[in-house]
């Protein structure tokens, strides 16, 4: 089935999502006044987002990361996921904002969440840079969403195809003849 891309149409450019994850900084900025917040960014595609949405949060911010990969087939995600990397630092009783690329069926998400409600964080949240609802198969409560698009495989800014285009700054589909 896999053929190499033909090439990669914008979807959404550069200077949209600038502007869009300024406008969420600002606003996460606001609701997380007074308090210290820990990002936690899902590897590897949440790590574009959460670096470059993090330069325009002015609360104090400490960065964790974990990998996860889910169970089966590579290209949708099942609903068990494998910790391949765990946070470092203890969650317990911190503001966690957790920082994802997409939310396609929700079942990565809804497993962290379940993941990290256990381990009694003062707060939990999540934020995600895309969402593509038409595919959702588990809901998943989202706090921060950078774009909502419709059904279609998308790379840049953090997504990758086969590991490719992640560095992208802009947000493409990827075509095929
Ligand atoms: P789900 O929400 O558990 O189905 O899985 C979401 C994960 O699938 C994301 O974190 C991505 O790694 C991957 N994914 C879903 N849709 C796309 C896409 O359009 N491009 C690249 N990766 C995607
Ligand atoms: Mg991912």
């Amino acid at each position: 089935m896999s053929h190499d891309p033909s090439r990669i149409s914008v979807l959404i450019p550069q200077d949209k999502v600038e502007a869009r994850l300024k406008e969420l900084g600002e606003k996460i900025s606001n609701d997380y006044a007074g308090k210290e917040l820990c990002l936690v960014c899902v590897l590897k595609g949440g790590s574009y987002f959460m670096i470059e949405l993090a330069k325009y949060i002015t609360v104090p911010v400490t960065m964790d990361f974990m990998q996860v990969s889910s169970y089966g087939s590579a290209t949708r995600s099942s609903g068990n996921i494998k910790i391949v990397k765990d946070v470092d630092e203890p969650m317990t009783d911190r503001h966690v904002l957790i920082v994802e690329d997409i939310i396609d069926s929700g079942r990565t998400l809804s497993c962290l969440e379940q993941l990290f409600k256990d381990r009694k964080p003062a707060s939990l949240k999540i934020a995600t840079l895309l969402d593509k609802p038409d595919r959702r198969e588990v809901e998943v409560p989202v706090d921060y969403t950078g774009f909502t698009i419709p059904d279609a495989f998308v790379v840049g800014c953090g997504l990758d195809y086969a590991q490719n285009y992640r560095n992208l700054p802009y947000v493409g589909v990827v075509e095929f003849d």
